[in-house]
């Protein structure tokens, strides 16, 4: 198979790319290179013949015209992915979660017979009341700029859908952690803060719930959907049961990097914050697929990765503005001071 990738120098998305190279397809991965890329983790498959990367954004119509016409499936992991930052500019998320899959949904419109897996988040239904979990069918009520930019490519994905009877398929995932996360998000934060036995800012009562999958995982089922025949089911729901508040995750993360508890630094809540995801994930399973990676397993791996590579990351100069606007104030206000 031949599939453009789009954002493949990012964290799902370059692990997706090795995949793909390891299973025989040839691959063109489209990147814009944002702050959130990283050529590095493509280093696996750079010298393969069957690998090609672009540098171009998925706004590019003119460029995302021309790719297409070289492939057989477009999957598209190019976004603006973190929620604090659609809190302090929420219009590159517009342009490029939703300006850029109308961009790709038009290119796919032209070209009849190709294929478009998109990738989206269980962030679409916003918070879920205790006991609850969200299937497919489930109404969308987005709640951060993140989530609603990602809803609304959501409706004309199935706008499009309706109306040309285009194949595209849609995966929302939970909450996915591994190597090569960007240290923005919370595990990957947590874990290089406590290896550097900084303290580790935890929103509010730390006590919102998140569904946690080892990205390994993720890409097993990224595979049977690919391979799902007749194009597989329209929406899958990938999850992986795991629910657990913030406040246990960093206490398990202080507990394999031996960092002391009091580095946990509850800190002023983030606006709007959703108290709680969870999806039914039984459109994951009807494809043969079960989560494999316990989470204190994954965990261990991830906090072994960033010993080894967290350092390069966290010296980028975007990133440190980014921490120092994010978290200075809010660190500096004194333990516990400021919680919600
Ligand atoms: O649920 C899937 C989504 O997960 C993806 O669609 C998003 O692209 C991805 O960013 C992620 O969104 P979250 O807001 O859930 O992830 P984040 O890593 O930012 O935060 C996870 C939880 O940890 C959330 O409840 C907020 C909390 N948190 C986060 C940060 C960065 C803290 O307590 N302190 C922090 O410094």
């Amino acid at each position: 198979m031949k599939l453009l990738v789009t954002g493949g120098c990012g964290f799902i998305g370059s692990h997706v790319i090795d995949a793909l190279i390891l299973d025989g397809h040839e691959v063109i991965n489209l990147d814009a290179l944002t702050y959130a890329a990283d050529p590095a983790n493509n280093a696996a498959v750079a010298g393969s013949p069957r690998y090609r990367f672009v540098h171009g954004n998925i706004c590019d119509a003119a460029l995302v015209a021309d790719l297409v016409n070289e492939v057989d499936v477009v999957v598209n992991f190019a976004a603006e992915t973190h929620v604090d930052r659609s809190l302090h500019d929420p219009v590159p998320f517009v342009r490029t979660d939703v300006e850029g899959v109308a961009v790709l949904l038009e290119a796919v419109r032209r070209r009849p017979g190709l294929r478009l897996v998109h990738m989206s988040t269980d962030e679409v239904f916003g918070s879920l009341p205790p006991g609850v979990e969200a299937d497919v069918n489930r109404p969308f009520a987005p709640a951060s700029p993140y989530a609603a930019s990602k809803a609304a490519a959501e409706l004309l994905i199935a706008a499009y859908r309706h109306t040309y009877g285009l194949p595209i398929t849609v995966i929302r995932a939970c909450n996915l952690y591994g190597p090569r996360q960007h240290p923005e998000k919370f595990i990957p934060l947590f874990i290089t803060q406590a290896l550097r036995r900084e303290p580790m800012p935890l929103y509010g009562d730390g006590l919102q719930e998140r569904e946690w999958l080892y990205i390994d995982d993720f890409v097993d089922a990224f595979r049977r959907v690919l391979a799902a025949p007749d194009g597989g089911p329209l929406v899958v729901h990938v999850a992986s049961g795991e629910r657990l508040p913030n406040r246990r995750i960093a206490e398990l993360i202080c507990g394999l990097t031996g960092a002391p508890l009091s580095l946990i630094h509850p800190v002023a809540d983030r606006p709007g914050h959703d108290r709680r995801y969870a999806l039914d994930a039984s459109t994951a399973r009807a494809l043969g697929w079960a989560p494999k990676v316990p989470l204190e397993e994954g965990l261990a791996r991830t906090v072994e990765w960033y010993r080894v590579h967290g350092r390069s990351r966290l010296e980028r100069e975007e990133y440190r503005r980014w921490f120092v606007a994010q978290y200075a104030e809010r660190l500096g206000a004194g333990k516990g001071g400021e919680s919600g």
